[in-house]
């Protein structure tokens, strides 16, 4: 008889099941991949992000495949939270997995009133703060690339509701730990690593660019070690739980996230592989853990040694 493994995961007041999610925005409001997979056996289902009214998206192109990634200028299309709300939010309550909505806004009282509006409903077990958008007050810089603006926005979001909050940080900066802290300081429940990396391809023969938005987010396995690295060095610095995302296509990615510091994982571009890539994710996870004789999954969290390297891994990393 195979061992038995916990598989139980805590984030902050999250507890889920597992540490399997899926990443915002790559699996639809989940009743999409009914049928295709056990979605109910996953420890969480992250919404496409939701803003207060309605948004259409960018123009077309939306997508395109880069030799390890994909880059998406969807543009933040969803159908508003009264949309959510009616549509989709009944089928997710029933469905099984934890359910984290992502939110995102063009003001810090977006937040907040998303907060507190979706904090009012049954059914939503978690937020998790997209803060990678524009700061419209602020000339566009995005919210999550300056550490006050970061710690704001996590702060109004923790003031308006009584949910568990993860904040979802951009790789697109300098200094990740300087904003992981920042935030930390607000009380938050963990941090997800990463968002998608800003990006850009352009056809050679007629000049035109990829995307009809010209930039957008690179994902899939070309920003994996960016991911672990993200998470390594927050997890030296930052006392919080930390959802792992970025690049991760496989059980193994899995467990790489984790052994950098990861207390959760999501599955995001994989499942635009192979649709049921969240799914295998969790069974060969629960495998790994069984060969490696683990008792609970939560060992794996931090596991990683570093060869050569004395004091600080990360000073001496740079120095080299
Ligand atoms: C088509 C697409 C749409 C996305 N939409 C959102 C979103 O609404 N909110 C968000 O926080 N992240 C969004 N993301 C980012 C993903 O959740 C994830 O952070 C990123 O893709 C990196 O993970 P991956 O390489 O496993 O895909 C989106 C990514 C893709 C590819």
């Amino acid at each position: 008889m195979s061992q038995v493994v916990d598989m139980g995961v805590r984030i902050g007041r999250l507890v889920l099941k597992n540490p399997v999610m899926t990443a915002s925005g790559t699996f639809g409001f989940g009743v999409e991949y009914e049928g295709l997979m056990d979605v109910g056996a996953l420890g969480a289902i992250v919404t496409k992000g939701i803003s207060l009214e309605p948004r259409l998206g960018n123009p077309a192109p939306r997508i395109a495949e880069t030799p390890a990634g994909l880059l998406n200028a969807v543009g933040l299309q969803n159908p508003g939270l009264e949309g959510f709300v009616e549509d989709k939010l009944p089928w997710l309550r029933r469905a099984g997995p934890a359910v984290v909505v992502n939110i995102l806004g063009d003001r810090v009282e977006d937040y907040a009133s998303l907060a507190r509006q979706l904090d009012a409903l049954d059914g939503v077990d978690a937020l998790e703060v997209n803060i990678s958008c524009p700061n419209v007050a602020a000339g566009g810089i995005a919210f999550g690339s300056d550490p006050s603006a970061a710690a704001e926005i996590s702060a109004a979001v923790v003031e308006n509701t009584t949910r568990p909050v993860l904040v979802k940080l951009s790789p697109n900066v300098t200094d990740l730990v300087a904003i992981a802290k920042a935030v930390a300081a607000q009380r938050v429940d963990g941090l997800t690593l990463i968002n998608t990396l800003r990006g850009m391809a352009i056809d050679p023969h007629t000049g035109e660019a990829r995307l009809g938005n010209g930039i957008g987010g690179l994902s899939g396995p070309a920003i994996r070690p960016v991911a672990v690295r993200a998470i390594y060095e927050v997890h030296q610095e930052v006392d919080l739980p930390i959802v792992g995302c970025g690049g991760l296509m496989t059980a193994l990615d899995a467990v790489e996230f984790l052994r950098a510091g990861a207390s959760a994982v999501q599955v995001g571009s994989a499942t635009f592989r192979r649709p049921d890539a969240a799914s295998e994710v969790l069974s060969g996870l629960r495998a790994f853990c069984q060969e490696q004789q683990l008792d609970a999954c939560s060992l794996l969290t931090g596991a990683v040694s570093v060869r050569g390297v004395k004091g600080d891994p990360r000073k001496e990393a740079q120095d080299a």
